[in-house]
Formats: structure tokens, C-alpha cells, sequence
């Protein structure tokens, strides 16, 4: 008999425990398999017929169980949206950084409660499509007041709020940006420092430098916020061994990275993080995920959620094309998609059903997690059972 309040889910199909340890092959997956659930962490995994009775008794009726998705990327506290400049793009435009100019216009005439209500409706969206825990960053504010703003509202819904005062060069330094870079590493770093576990840089054409970025992580880091950083989307640059030198968590994009940046993730912790939505919704070419898997390189999968290039919150479309035009094996992919985004934000509590972990986790209408690749565009979310992404309030 299991303990007082337990609730044990029974007659799983499939489980993806994420942890060779407890099954088959990397995905450590077992057949006929039971998860029991006591105050919001997972207390005993196994086979069914194994699991003794608990307080409570969900029957899965052979449907799949995997670790709720991690999405250790996204843009979520914006106002408006672009859809014009997605359908320019669509007409023959390419995607340019400046694009985010114009929803830093929108977003600062916002109120707090249109940016609370945004953020809401697309973690609810995320939930829906599986994922329990989500990071979010500022970037849209680009004053010292705005980003804090963004920031404080973000850690009403996650714990994941990163700063990233250095998205863009705002209009109004255009014509002096080591200005802008001053801000960003003086008042506004002073002002957001509160809100943040991460600090975020956007390196890439239109951007920052890599001198820049390694300057404003290495400010970040003085604070006590740990790196992570956009880049080498837009082209080849220092982005990715920024985030080597810097230890950062992650390098996220990765679209174009060389043979020397994919050695340099392989010998480092820092996860290459890869968005297919952004090259999806740029329609841009994909970064060579199965070169950086072949290389030992430890890579995610996050939906990049933004109004410019990737308005997504749907983890499973990111897994179908990672598959699809990125050469992932449906395994990476949703191993990816959980475990490496937990790796992307240094978290051992989330992304594997292990004993102790967070109790989030997501059943399926489906007979396997490949069929999260194989049936693009299908919503195969059954139910979510959730800790990690408890929002302080609007609950
Ligand atoms: O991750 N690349 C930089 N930032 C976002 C795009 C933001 C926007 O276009 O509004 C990204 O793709
Ligand atoms: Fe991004």
C-alpha cells in the first residue's frame, strides 16, 4: 500500500521514464507500466502489476505517459502581434532582428494587465500542449522600467524569467549603442536583477557583437544571474563560443554553426538548444541537429513562442519537425523536448519521471511517444498533470 493522498496512475502502455536506469534504451521506457503520484512528486515508477494500491487510481487504458515537456525558451510577455510581417515574409521577405522594434512599441504602451492576460493565455496554450514548465524572458521593454515590468509580471507564472535587455538596439540609441550596452549592464541589470535567474543576449547580425554579449553576460553573471544566449540564428559568429567561454547553460538557435562550435558544445555543458519553429515561421533553413546529436552535443527542443518569429506554443509541432527537416530520430526528439530542456535550464526536478522528481507528466492518445511526430498536427494531449508551472496568481 502506498502512503495517504497518493494517486496512482495504472495501466500506462507505454511510459518514457527518460531514465535508462528504470527501462529500455535512453527514453528508459516500460511496458504496462504504473506511476504513483503523493504531494506533487513521483514515488514509485514500475510495472502495473507490480504497484500496490495507492488512495487513488487513475486508469490510463494503455494510453502513453512521458515527462510533461520543458520549453526553455520563449518570448511570452509581449502585446500585439506581426502577422503582416509573417505574410510579407511569406510573400518573399526576409526575417530581420529590427522586426522587434515594433513590438517593443506595443508592448510598452501596454498595461500590466493586457501583458498579465497575454502571458496567461499562452501558458494555458503551452499547458495544453503538454508543457509544465516554461522559461520567459523580457526583451520587449528595452527601458530599465519596462523590462522590470516584464520581469516582475513573468515570475507571477514561472520561475524560469530571464533578462534580456539586450534583445535589440531600441530606435532611440540607434546611433549610439555602446550607450544602449551601458544601460543594459548599469540601471537596467540593477532593476531586473530582482526578477531574473537568467541573463539572455540576442548575438547575431542586427544585434549584439560577441564582445558585447560576452560583456553583458559576464555583468549578468557579477549579479548573480547564469547565462544563456541567442545564438547564430540570422548567420556564422561568435554566439555559440560566447557561451562556451561563459559557461552558459545554453546557446540557443544554432541555425548556422560550424565544425569548431559544434566541437566546442561537445566538449562543454552548455546544451545547444534548437528552435525549428523559428526556422519554420522564417522559413529558414534548419540547423543540423543530427550533426550536433552525432557529435555528443546534449541538444533541446523549445518552441521559441514570440509574435516575430515563431508564434507557437506547441511543443509536439516542434518535435514533428525536428523529425521531419532536422533528421531527429522520433527518440531524440522527445527526449529533447523534456530532458534536454530541463538540461538547458540546469534543472535535475524535472523533464524524467524518476523518484522525487515533480510530478509532471502528460498521457496520450496514442500507443507510443512517436506518434508525437508521426501524426503532425494531431492533438494526441490526453491529460497534464502539472507542478512546475503553478502560477502565483491569476490561479
Ligand atoms: O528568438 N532572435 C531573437 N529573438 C526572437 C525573435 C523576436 C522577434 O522577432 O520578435 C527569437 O527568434
Ligand atoms: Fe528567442
Amino acid at each position: 500500500m502506498h502512503e495517504a493522498g497518493t494517486t496512482a496512475l495504472v495501466n500506462i502502455g507505454s511510459l518514457v521514464t527518460n531514465d535508462p536506469a528504470l527501462g529500455n534504451g535512453p527514453l528508459g521506457l516500460i511496458a504496462d507500466a504504473a506511476v504513483v503520484i503523493g504531494d506533487g512528486r513521483i514515488v514509485w515508477v514500475g510495472r502495473s502489476s507490480e504497484c500496490g494500491p495507492a488512495d487513488d487510481e487513475v486508469d490510463l487504458e494503455g494510453r502513453t505517459v512521458i515527462p510533461g515537456f520543458v520549453d526553455s525558451h520563449a518570448h511570452l510577455v509581449f502585446a500585439g502581434d506581426r502577422a503582416q510581417e509573417f505574410a510579407a515574409r511569406m510573400s518573399g521577405e526576409p526575417y530581420a532582428a529590427g522586426g522587434i522594434r515594433s513590438t517593443v512599441a506595443l508592448t510598452r504602451s501596454a498595461t500590466d494587465e493586457q501583458l498579465r492576460a497575454g502571458v496567461a493565455r499562452l501558458g494555458t496554450e503551452m499547458r495544453e500542449s503538454g508543457i509544465t514548465t516554461y522559461e520567459t524572458k523580457s526583451g520587449y521593454g528595452l527601458t530599465s522600467h519596462d523590462e522590470a515590468r516584464a520581469l516582475r509580471l513573468a515570475t507571477e507564472f514561472t520561475s524560469e524569467t530571464t533578462y534580456l535587455g539586450a534583445h535589440v538596439v531600441p530606435a532611440e540609441f540607434a546611433d549610439r549603442p555602446d550607450d544602449y550596452v551601458d544601460l543594459v549592464v548599469g540601471e537596467m541589470l540593477d532593476a531586473c536583477a530582482p526578477f531574473a535567474r537568467w541573463i539572455d543576449v540576442f548575438c547575431d547580425r542586427g544585434a549584439f557583437t560577441g564582445d558585447q554579449a560576452r560583456h553583458i553576460l559576464e555583468a549578468g553573471k557579477a549579479r548573480g544571474l547564469l547565462p544563456r544566449i541567442h545564438a547564430n540564428q540570422l548567420q556564422y559568429g561568435e554566439g555559440i563560443r560566447v557561451a562556451v567561454e561563459v559557461d552558459a547553460a545554453s546557446a540557443d538557435h544554432c541555425t548556422h554553426a560550424s565544425d569548431e562550435d559544434i566541437e566546442l558544445l561537445a566538449a562543454s555543458r552548455t546544451v545547444a538548444t534548437l528552435l525549428p519553429g523559428a526556422e519554420f515561421s522564417t522559413r529558414s533553413p534548419y540547423p543540423d541537429a543530427r550533426r550536433m546529436v552525432s557529435a555528443g552535443v546534449t541538444v533541446a527542443l523549445a518552441t521559441d513562442c514570440n509574435p516575430g518569429s515563431s508564434y507557437t506554443t506547441s511543443m509536439p509541432f516542434c518535435i514533428a519537425v525536428a523529425v521531419r527537416d532536422m533528421h531527429m530520430t522520433p527518440d531524440e526528439a522527445v527526449w529533447s523536448a523534456t530532458a534536454g530542456g530541463a538540461r538547458a535550464l540546469r534543472r535535475d526536478d524535472i523533464g524524467a519521471l524518476t523518484i522525487g522528481a515533480h510530478a509532471d507528466l502528460v498521457s496520450l492518445d496514442a500507443p507510443s511517444h512517436v506518434h508525437l511526430a508521426y501524426r503532425p498536427g494531431v492533438d494526441l494531449i490526453d491529460r497534464v498533470w502539472f507542478t512546475a508551472l503553478t502560477p502565483k496568481v491569476n490561479s
